[in-house]
């Protein structure tokens, strides 16, 4: 079939021709046939360097012969037991040794499910039900994370409304919110509702907001002060900003922390790790009446095919000089699209930290929080990232640009080539 057939098809049988929130307008739309390493091809053949990379699980690019190799091996084992088996085990050990705030995992299957059950073993742990969140912070699509996530416009704290259709509303009154990096104000919030403040919840880079000294630290001393459990959301950042997260590159260390993406090997798995006494709360061997005892529990938790994925995955990060790699790619991207910003008198900035990064139009000398990236002008990133589309380099329009470490410096010159003739022909006219 052609590419134009199957999207075609596509339109007639998904809800809005697509998988999800994200889609490609008709002019770049495309149905991907197969990957391998930093390229994805779509039907019709056409090449695209991709600096999406699947939302970011696959940061060893597609089709790894280490990933490849050790899940044809699992299959032949077996597919799902609802058991225990060998590789959940293993990948258990690697993350809760890894993570400086690991001492027992759960493993889910998406970073959704992490977050949500993170903060309901937060609630089971303190038998207090309000969260405080911070604006714009993506954490999935559970009912609490779907409040306050894309406020438009910003502000109104700390009262969060649904962020769409079909959520109660009575979610507002337990979901609070504040500014990213507002020190006081988050202080202020949780001085005032610190006893009923069951967690902390924050994604440490905040899309591409990378946190202000102090920042964390005020929310770690104000939350071991009041007993609230601090919880990161390292579904990206896990095992991406360094070996031990967010918690090791920030050196601040949550009481929890939400798993996704980078430990899935680029299948379906997820875990929240953290502090024993709060795990606890969901151990199954806890009676029915005891007052904290929580539930969470799913047919694919610790399915064994994506724990070998997320292991191999592991196995290969933990090499020496991958983290060196990532940064360097990283960093000579923000230096050299703020260059192209400065030659062609654009204002950007790119932000993020070098393994996720974002390029934001705006004239804000500093991007510090949702209401600065929301005045980022859109328009203007959205052309940016379908005209790189157009040219072979898959980027999701608007949002993160993720890099892997099988993305050669090939790639990112002919990239950084392409972007410098997109901001010149398309952006600075
Ligand atoms: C920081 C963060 N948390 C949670 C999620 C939700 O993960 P999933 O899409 O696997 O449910 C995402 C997804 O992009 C994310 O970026």
């Amino acid at each position: 079939m052609t590419q134009q057939e199957l999207l075609q098809k596509a339109d007639r049988y998904f809800v809005g021709g697509g998988l999800g929130e994200f889609r490609l307008p008709p002019e770049v739309a495309l149905v991907v046939s197969h990957g391998r390493g930093s390229k994805f091809y779509d039907v019709d053949g056409k090449e695209y360097i991709d600096f999406l990379l699947g939302s970011g699980p696959m940061i060893l690019g597609h089709c790894h012969p280490a990933v490849v190799e050790a899940v044809q091996q699992q299959i032949l084992r077996g597919t799902t037991f609802l058991a225990l088996n060998e590789p959940a085990i293993h990948l258990a050990e690697k993350i809760v040794e890894a993570a400086p705030c690991g001492e027992k995992i759960r493993f889910v299957c998406t970073g959704s499910e992490a977050t949500a059950y993170a903060l309901r073993m937060a609630r089971a742990f303190t038998g207090r039900d309000r969260i405080l969140r911070f604006e714009g912070g993506w954490h999935g699509v559970s009912d609490a994370a779907l409040h306050g996530a894309r406020p438009s416009p910003p502000g109104g704290y700390p009262v969060t409304r649904p962020d769409g259709a079909g959520i109660p509303k009575a979610w507002s009154r337990d979901v609070l919110a504040s500014p990213f990096n507002d020190v006081a104000q988050a202080r202020h919030l949780i001085e005032m509702y610190h006893d009923e403040l069951a967690a902390v919840i924050v994604e440490p880079l905040q899309r591409c907001i990378r946190p202000r000294p102090g920042f964390f630290e005020t929310l770690r001393e104000l939350t071991t002060r009041y007993g609230i459990i601090l919880v990161f959301d390292e579904v990206v950042t896990g095992f991406r900003l360094a070996w031990g997260g967010a918690q090791e590159r920030y050196g601040v260390v949550p009481d929890l922390a939400a798993y996704g993406k980078t430990i899935s090997g680029g299948y379906p798995n997820a875990a929240i790790c953290g502090r024993a006494d709060v795990m606890d709360t969901v151990n199954a061997w806890r009676p029915a009446a005891n007052p904290q005892r929580a539930i969470v529990s799913g047919t694919f938790n610790g399915y064994p095919i994506a724990a070998t994925a997320g292991l191999a995955t592991l196995r290969e990060l933990e090499k020496p000089g991958t983290y060196e790699r990532l940064y360097a790619m990283g960093n000579r991207i923000i230096r050299e699209i703020e260059a192209m910003g400065k030659e062609f008198s654009i204002p950007l900035k790119v932000g993020g930290e070098g393994p996720v990064l974002q390029v934001l139009f705006t004239e804000d000398a500093d991007i510090v929080n949702y209401e600065s990236m929301f005045r980022a002008d859109k328009a203007k990133a959205y052309t940016f990232g379908v005209e790189l589309i157009k040219r072979g380099f898959f980027v999701s329009p608007y949002e993160k640009i993720y890099l892997s470490v099988i993305h050669s410096d090939e790639d990112i010159d002919r990239m950084l080539e392409a972007a410098r003739e997109v901001l010149r022909t398309e952006i600075a006219r």
